[in-house]
């Protein structure tokens, strides 16, 4: 059962570092960390900066802290904005799993947005290596999670997918291994959130934070409307007497407020349709486009893009994990690491 190079005392780890959550995964253990990507800091005397706390609990911070702590989210658009703060989570989610004085090597492999840049490449690397990873691989993640979701990524077809992430929408079309095309567009759940807390300021002029936002997109948000009109309370601060204040939204305008970000992953797809090569987009044709990623829980996504492209479109199994296990089972073969990871640099 825990053949290859994972065992259950394994030292090797899948990381997919993403702007919204962190997910560690260990074969024969399965997924150990699926937390938020945010930590707290608190600002001491003489600008000293102290972790106060990471993930779940950092999270649930946000928007409620004293002037004294900060709660950050280190990643932005799917790469890392504060180096110093990404290193601190990555450390306290290794150690959560090795435990504080884990001896021996620890192998790690890390899903990155495609395109990341050297410098945004080395930034990972050390990150992980200053939490205690000896050797590191870097996997692209579209990459992973077309493996994660099973699809035959070694074949000469065409597979695409297309992963909603909190910062990011990836566009990758996968044949023989590799990378044909990609594009990354700086849009997905974080956006949506954005679109809806600004539309309710505008609407209700009610100030509601990122996490409210986030609740309405999950409850009543959709892409394409249902005959069902679903409505949710919604409280927060009134802008203009600055007191508690209850409204009522619905699905349909919360669709409305959110279609620039929506448009923009249709966008992305239909534009990545155009310029895949014919042969390969022919596949696509006969097997659809698969999604993964949070953000593609985003209800009636799929109907819209297959209404959009006409073709079948399918939800990844594991949407939410399946970059991380993609990443992991990379890391366990190397015939397939050594065709799908990044080159060192
Ligand atoms: N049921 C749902 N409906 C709509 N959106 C959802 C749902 N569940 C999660 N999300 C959204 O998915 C996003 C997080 O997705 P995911 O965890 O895949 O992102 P990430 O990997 O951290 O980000 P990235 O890949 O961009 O770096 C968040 O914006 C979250 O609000
Ligand atoms: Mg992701």
């Amino acid at each position: 059962m825990f053949s290859g190079f994972f065992g259950l005392f394994s030292k090797d780890l899948a990381i997919d570092l993403g702007t919204s959550n962190t997910r560690l995964f260990v074969r024969g253990r399965g997924i150990v960390v699926n937390e938020p990507s945010v930590v707290a800091v608190l600002r001491g005397p003489g600008g000293k900066t102290e972790v106060v706390a990471v993930g779940r609990e950092a999270k649930d911070m946000i928007g409620r802290t004293p002037d004294s702590i900060t709660a950050i989210r280190p990643m932005k658009d799917g790469v890392i904005a504060d180096f110093d703060a990404t290193s601190e989570m990555l450390r306290h989610f290794i150690q959560k799993v090795h435990g504080k004085n884990f001896l021996g090597k620890l192998r790690a492999i890390i899903a990155v947005p495609v395109g990341v840049t050297e410098v945004e490449k080395r930034a990972v690397r050390e990150s992980a290596q200053s939490a205690g990873a000896s050797e590191i691989h870097l996997i692209e993640e579209p990459m992973a999670a077309a493996i994660g979701a099973g699809m035959p990524i070694t074949e000469p077809s065409g597979n695409m997918i297309v992963d909603v992430g909190g910062g990011t929408c990836e566009v990758a079309v996968i044949s023989l291994g590799g990378i044909v095309y990609s594009r990354s567009v700086r849009t997905g759940g974080d956006k949506m959130d954005l679109a809806i807390i600004n539309h309710v300021k505008k609407r209700y002029s009610l100030l509601v934070g990122e996490r409210t936002a986030e609740q309405i997109k999950i409850r009543v948000g959709s892409a394409y409307p249902d005959d069902e009109i679903l409505t949710m309370e919604v409280k927060g601060r009134d802008l203009i007497s600055g007191t508690p204040k209850t409204i009522e939204c619905n699905s349909d305008e919360i669709r409305e407020a959110m279609s620039e970000p929506i448009n923009a992953i249709t966008d992305a797809v239909r534009i990545g349709l155009e310029r895949t090569p014919p042969e390969l987009a022919s596949d696509i044709v006969d097997r659809g486009i698969i999604l993964s990623g949070g953000g593609s829980l985003l209800k009636n996504l799929d109907v819209l893009l297959r209404k959009e492209t006409g073709l079948p479109v399918f939800h990844s199994e594991e949407p939410i994990s399946g970059t991380v296990i993609g990443a992991g089972t990379a890391l366990d073969k190397l015939d397939l690491l050594q065709q799908v990871a990044l080159g060192n640099s």
